[in-house]
């Protein structure tokens, strides 16, 4: 038997303080992955020490510098594509295409991070006073908590990491419980990369560990990504520390909005795409489509008839376009909303939440199966399964009548605001859909996932508030300093502020 995996706390592998352990499961067969030491708020707390220790020497090396270990990463990355995207894929359940995406996800934002290490940086200002120059410097904050979802296990963990160590924080960083081994794996290449000690931590474990992370002062930065629940109490509990940032991204209710305008050519495999990849388990997938009366009977057939024969299974099967849910409790969930939607009076058109028997490959029967669930409902009634997140592949279909402001007034009609798209061939109504839809990431004539890393990626309302990724990222885990420097030998104040020093006697 194995070793259970360590984590990596200070430059050392260690057990932790803890003597429980946890196993990653495999959701398409229901075997073992791996095991793991589960790690406790102590250790998270000593993974900050250590952190905190290693950053004056870090920050203190260039940009350019720090940027040459991630290069190694990159590299690794890069070479390892398909090992690394079945491993994805094996502890994940995306299918392979998607697990090797994931994977190039993550070295896109590798690339771009330690790229960006070489440009030109700042702003010069101007001053009101010609003698002066001002302009802007970057500091870092210091520690960074990394907190990771299971969905994007290789890709986001980067969107995180890569920006914040390149702008010279150190990082305590928790993958989720549910993908501890592709955690291991990054830790590794870490490793490997030389990055000095306590620079980069990995403690493993649940809620409890995370949370440590959030509650230690010694922390400056949070960098979220997951659910909406855990979201927000990161971002009240940072909140409530003063000079605590925090950047959360979490879920959405997203839409995708089929105009009579639409080529449904392309609506059609736009919707199937938003809907389905990786199982509906993206926060930029879309469980509501709005879909125009003069084009819906048309469209219903058409994806309907899709839905019914998605290719679930097997995810290291090229040839499967669904793989399993992450875990039994999420079958769960995503059944009771299913069920709920039924209670709540929808009409359902396809219900493949049992698969059958004949679906799930040998060897699988121990996997999370769930089909498409796709049912139409009225949008003006106010129902949970179309207004709360299931992430799932579970998809209101949302018949309108009216003009553009109409679909975008249902579109806007949710709490959360993270992707959304629209398919239309009219520009006017692409433009009323860009400029009013309440969103982060909005797309016309294409499905609404699928994000390139350089773009900022966020939502409004209750999806988010930041941007744990690339360019924007850096406001979270910087601090900027106005710099004015004065060339003169004589002192000379903007505003006409009088620099005439006066003393009583004159
Ligand atoms: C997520 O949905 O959890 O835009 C992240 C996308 C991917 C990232 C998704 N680049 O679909």
């Amino acid at each position: 038997m194995a070793e259970p995996y360590q984590q990596y706390i200070g430059g050392e592998w260690t057990d932790g303080e803890g003597t429980e352990t946890f196993t990653s499961i495999n959701p398409a067969t229901g075997e073992q992955v791996g095991e793991f030491h589960r790690g406790t708020p102590a250790d998270a707390k000593r993974a900050v020490a250590a952190a905190e220790e290693a950053f004056e020497e870090w920050r203190s090396l260039s940009r350019i510098d720090r940027a040459e270990y991630l290069w190694d990463v990159y590299h690794e990355l890069r070479d390892r594509h398909e090992e690394l995207g079945e491993i994805v894929t094996r502890e994940c359940g995306k299918e392979i295409s998607e697990g090797k995406a994931d994977v190039t996800e993550a070295w896109h934002m590798v690339e771009w991070a330690a790229g960006d290490a070489r440009h030109p940086k700042g702003d010069v200002v101007p001053s009101e006073v010609a003698s002066k120059d001002a302009y802007m410097r970057r500091k870092p904050r210091g520690v960074v908590g990394c907190i990771t979802p299971w969905n994007f296990p290789v890709a986001i963990p980067f969107w995180q990491m890569a920006v914040a160590l390149v702008e010279g924080n150190t990082v305590v960083w928790k993958p989720a419980e549910q993908t501890p081994w592709c955690g291991q794996i990054i830790a590794e290449m870490m490793v490997d990369a030389g990055i000095p000690d306590g620079v980069f931590n990995l403690v493993q474990g649940y809620g409890e560990t995370g949370a440590a992370i959030v509650d230690d002062d010694r922390v400056d930065t949070v960098l979220f990504t997951g659910s909406a629940e855990v979201g927000h109490e990161v971002a009240t509990k940072a909140a409530d520390q003063p000079g605590k940032r925090a950047a959360c991204e979490m879920g959405g209710k997203n839409a995708v909005v089929i105009t009579e305008e639409a080529d449904l050519d392309i609506a059609v495999p736009s919707a199937v795409m938003s809907s389905f990849k990786t199982t509906g388990q993206r926060c930029v997938s879309s469980e509501r489509l709005i879909v125009h009366t003069d084009i819906y009977e048309q469209f219903r057939e058409r994806f309907v008839e899709i839905a019914e024969r998605i290719a679930v299974g097997d995810p290291l099967d090229p040839e499967t376009f669904m793989g399993p849910l992450i875990e039994a409790d999420h079958v769960e969930k995503v059944t009771s909303y299913n069920e709920l939607a039924r209670s709540e009076g929808v009409e359902v058109l396809v219900d493949r939440t049992e698969l059958d028997e004949a679906e799930i490959p040998d060897g699988h029967e121990d996997g999370h199966w769930v089909g498409p669930f796709v049912y139409e409902a009225d949008p003006d009634e106010q129902l949970r399964c179309t207004s709360e997140e299931v992430f799932g592949p579970h998809v209101a279909l949302l018949e309108y009548d009216g003009g553009i402001e109409r679909a975008v007034e249902l579109h806007n009609d949710a709490d959360y605001g993270l992707a959304g798209a629209i398919i239309s061939e009219e520009y006017r109504q692409l433009t009323y859909y860009r400029d009013h839809a309440e969103v982060g990431l909005a797309y016309a004539n294409l499905p609404c996932i699928g994000a390139e890393v350089q773009l900022p990626f966020g939502g409004v309302k209750k999806s988010g508030n930041g941007y744990p990724s690339a360019r924007e990222v850096i406001e979270a885990v910087t601090d900027r300093t106005a710099w004015t420097v004065n060339n003169s030998t004589e002192i000379e104040m903007a505003q006409g502020l009088s620099a005439d020093i006066k003393t009583r006697d004159g």
